[in-house]
């Protein structure tokens, strides 16, 4: 087999077989095929698309070319849930321990952030002391003495789908949504749950701007899951404003405790109540929707899902003293009111530009090696259709450099759209899938 024959099949629109597929990724990922090959392959892909069969096919590759995790030493079906990210998604730091609390086993394998502000493993360490970069054993061991684990990526998963997805974030091929859907679920299938929950979010800040594509990416990567013999359903929720009021990682943590006491934003309650019926339901602990949120009601009423947050905290080394007292998160040294310049109401904000608000006060990481801030980011007070008077504060800012803090706050305003009519406010959860 020659990838030229591969690239050209590919760009007269023929459709690759697995074995070719096959061939492709293991030749790319020991370095045989060089990378201005598969680019020229990937920007074919783009343009010509791939069949469901290829899809399915490319995943499997990608998900067999490193590590598979072997989750059999855990008792119970394990249930995994993956977002397709975006401003303000803390949902795994409160959804994790309230379905652990219910009885399904968390054995979750998670991600350093790129971006306006950190992945899951960035947001956990604003506890002091916790660590992700425990071995697969003891990881295996947590899941089963205390129902929950989270581990970072110390195992080698996919690295295929690491070497292209970094190819393809230089090449402009991101955007596909084969290319998409592989890619994600080729991690997912290789960390080893028995069934996955996917947030596929929808807006101006994810990746799929428009709600039509969003639930395309939902059905190709539920397709991707049941073919493989994993139960998949995809929640479609929305991401044209932050989920939640905080963006910025300890501030993050501190709204995900206050959600596991009852006392967290509706939005953010909604999709945790949501995401985790669905968990529980796929983890044969509930019925349907109405069990599974009385299930979830009732952990956070009588405090076991906070006292999971901290016991999982506890195993992986951190101090749980802060699930109990949030002021001994890190704190920021300066913290502003940003008033509204006018008075009306939020017709719209740009979900992205508060991501890099943060990013600019040093929530998010630049490059791979960069340090983040924990303690940096934003409260938003107000959100899409409030009435806003003139002076009254829009957000809190926390920073640590007054610089930042004005550059932020410029690039605020701009997201912010305040207009005379009252806006139509969208509803969290757009759809299922399956329905
Ligand atoms: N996230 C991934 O892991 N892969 C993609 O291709 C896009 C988002």
């Amino acid at each position: 087999m020659r990838m030229y024959d591969l690239i050209m099949k590919k760009r007269n629109g023929g459709t690759l077989t697995k074995e070719e597929i096959n061939y492709m990724v293991s030749e790319y990922t020991a370095d045989k095929i060089p990378d201005y090959q598969m680019s020229a392959m990937m920007m074919a892909i783009y343009f010509r698309g791939m069949t469901k069969e290829e899809t399915v096919a490319l995943t499997m590759a990608m998900a067999h070319s490193g590590d598979m995790m072997d989750l059999g030493a855990i008792q119970g079906v394990k249930v995994d849930k993956h977002s397709t990210g975006g401003v303000g998604d803390k949902t795994s730091i409160a959804l994790t321990p309230m379905v652990a609390a219910c009885g399904v086993k968390i054995a979750k394998m998670s991600g350093r952030g790129l971006g306006h502000t950190g992945g899951t493993i960035d947001k956990l360490e604003s506890f002091a002391g916790f660590s992700t970069g425990i071995t697969a054993d003891h990881f295996l061991r947590q899941v089963n003495e205390i129902g929950i684990s989270i581990m970072g990526q110390t195992l080698d998963i996919a690295p295929a789908d690491k070497k292209l997805y970094a190819l393809r974030d230089v090449t402009a091929t991101v955007d596909n949504m084969s290319l998409i859907a592989s890619s994600i679920m080729s991690k997912k299938l290789a960390s080893g749950a028995d069934a996955i929950v996917l947030d596929v979010k929808t807006g101006s800040g994810a990746f799929m701007k428009e709600e039509k594509n969003a639930f395309a990416l939902a059905r190709e990567m539920a397709a991707i899951g049941n073919s493989a013999g994993r139960k998949t359903i995809a929640v479609v929720s929305d991401m044209d404003q932050p989920l939640g009021r905080a963006v910025g990682n300890a501030l993050e943590v501190q709204e995900a405790i206050a959600t596991l006491k009852g006392e967290g934003p509706a939005d953010f309650t909604e999709l945790c109540m949501t995401l985790g019926s669905y968990m529980l339901i796929a983890g044969g602990r509930a019925k349907d929707k109405k069990e599974a949120e009385e299930m979830l009601t009732a952990v956070i009423a009588d405090g076991s899902a906070l006292d999971k947050l901290a016991a999982f905290v506890r195993a992986q080394g951190g101090d749980p003293a802060a699930v109990y007292d949030p002021a001994l998160l890190p704190k920021a040294s300066i913290v502003e009111e940003i008033p509204a310049p006018q008075a009306g109401f939020v017709q719209k904000i740009d979900c992205e530009e508060i991501g890099i608000c943060s990013l600019i006060l040093g929530g998010g990481r630049e490059t791979k090696d960069s340090e983040i801030d924990l303690s940096v980011g934003l409260i938003l007070h107000k959100k899409t259709g409030d009435a806003v008077a003139q002076g009254e504060s829009l957000a809190s800012i926390y920073a640590n450099d007054q610089e930042k803090l004005d550059m932020a706050k410029e690039r605020f305003l701009k997201a912010y759209h305040i207009t005379k009519e009252n806006a139509k406010r969208q509803p969290l959860i757009r759809g299922t899938v399956p329905e």
